[in-house]
């Protein structure tokens, strides 16, 4: 691959890794993702971001800067805005052929540069608004915005040309291959990025979501013209609708999200499933959009972003010994960890005796402001009865969900 020119002087080399790794060694990337570095030319030239050392994305990496006649040599400062390893465990390596290099980063990530890769020779730290002169035109102004992703994190801004390097934030999944910028994006391409973002978000990004809000209230005085990630598509035709839709992604932490249900459910031997259609009917028939995942079948990385962005939740699990199903129980405490809060929410299922699945999750849910209807809980195989119950409980979902996000 070649580097991709953004506009005179500025260029992104993304490399791109493939779907069968998962992301954080946890998160399924059906589409891959990218990881891009961008390069900055003024009379000096700086190198924003790393990539990760994976079998062979060094060797890519190293093509597109040839791309620009550049050598790794010719770099004079590297800009550090993240200090995860997936922009930065290549730095050893790359240090090593370039150990004259300047590096600017915060005051918190020269600590972690010195604890993961022992590198403290020539480290500038920057602190908020500061900023560094290329010469030829180009100045880069930092600016701390903590927390998106690791608390060390900062943003990086190219002032004449007004790109923004915003790192993890606003980025998305999915590889680039042939098509770099949101302007040459067919509908349902901009479509997949979208929805490739959503799915970062509510992966890596929505535990942070007060951080977010900050964070785009802090960058509020620039004039943004381009927002260069370290993921995923680079928006330049319309930077401002990824910044409202990461507004609005933040914003479904306090309060509604978007009028739509995600309906989650297992079941051992059917008994509780029986009931999901009812359900799944009675929200439809009030106009709502429903999204239905079975655990364990679906991984929680795409339920998460599905429960995100829905104000209303179904959530149907049997009891098993004395607790809810234990794969249900490992995705409702990955919506704790990942903050999905304020969700108006239905439960069923099934029980064989004693019942206890309701008891806990009950526990589990109380810190997170969840409102809950009546649960629909039953002994066996459900009747005509739970099947009604199921079908008056979905309308009775959606038109609370309506009600919350026409408030
Ligand atoms: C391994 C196992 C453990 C169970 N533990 C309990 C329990 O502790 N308390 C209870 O009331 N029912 C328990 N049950 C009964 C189930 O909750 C009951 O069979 C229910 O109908 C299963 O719903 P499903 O058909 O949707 O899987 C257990 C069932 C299995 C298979
Ligand atoms: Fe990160
Ligand atoms: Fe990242």
């Amino acid at each position: 691959m070649k580097a991709v020119k953004i506009t005179e002087g500025i260029f992104c080399l993304p490399v791109n890794l493939e779907s069968y790794q998962l992301f954080e060694g946890m998160w399924p990337m059906p589409n891959g993702i990218s990881l891009n570095s961008y390069i900055v030319k003024g009379e000096k030239t700086a190198l924003i971001d790393l990539i990760e050392d994976v079998e062979g994305k060094p060797a890519d990496f190293l093509a597109e800067l040839q791309s620009i006649s550049t050598q790794i040599a010719d770099i004079d400062y590297l800009v550090l805005n993240h200090m995860e390893p997936d922009h930065t465990s290549w730095l050893p390596a790359f240090h090593a052929q370039n150990p004259g290099l300047a590096i600017y980063t915060t005051a918190k990530s020269a600590n972690l540069l010195k604890s993961f890769y022992d590198i403290e020779q020539n480290v500038h730290v920057v602190k908020d608004g500061d900023s560094l002169d290329l010469g030829g035109g180009k100045v880069l102004r930092f600016f701390e915005t903590p927390n998106i992703h690791w608390p060390e994190t900062m943003m990086t801004f190219e002032e004449s040309s007004g790109t923004l390097f915003s790192c993890d934030a606003f980025g998305s999944y999915g590889t680039l291959n042939g098509i770099y910028f949101d302007d040459q994006l067919s509908t349902e391409q901009h479509d997949f990025f979208h929805n490739e973002a959503l799915r970062y978000y509510a992966n890596i990004v929505s535990s942070f979501s007060t951080f977010v809000t900050r964070g785009i209230k802090h960058l509020a005085g620039l004039d943004i013209k381009a927002i260069a990630p370290s993921h995923g598509i680079i928006w330049r035709e319309n930077p401002g609708a990824i910044i409202k839709s990461y507004e609005r992604l933040a914003s479904y932490m306090v309060g509604p999200a978007e009028p739509e249900v995600t309906v989650i459910w297992s079941s051992m031997y059917g008994n509780t499933e029986r009931l999901v259609n009812s359900i799944v009917q009675g929200v439809r028939s009030e106009g709502i959009p429903v999204h239905v995942h079975r655990v364990p079948d679906e991984h929680v990385g795409a339920i998460l972003a599905s429960a995100w962005k829905s104000t209303g939740l179904v959530l149907g699990m049997p009891t098993y010994e004395y607790e809810m199903f234990p794969p249900m129980a490992w995705t409702l405490d990955m919506f704790r960890r990942k903050k999905i809060l304020n969700k108006k929410v239905l439960r069923f299922g099934s029980k064989g005796w004693s019942g206890g699945a309701q008891k806990e999750l009950t526990a589990i849910t109380e810190k997170l402001k969840w409102e809950f209807l009546e649960p629909i809980e039953w002994f066996g195989a459900p009747t005509e009865k739970e099947l009604q119950l199921a079908l008056e409980s979905g309308k009775a979902l959606a038109r609370q969900v309506k009600e919350a996000c026409a408030g």
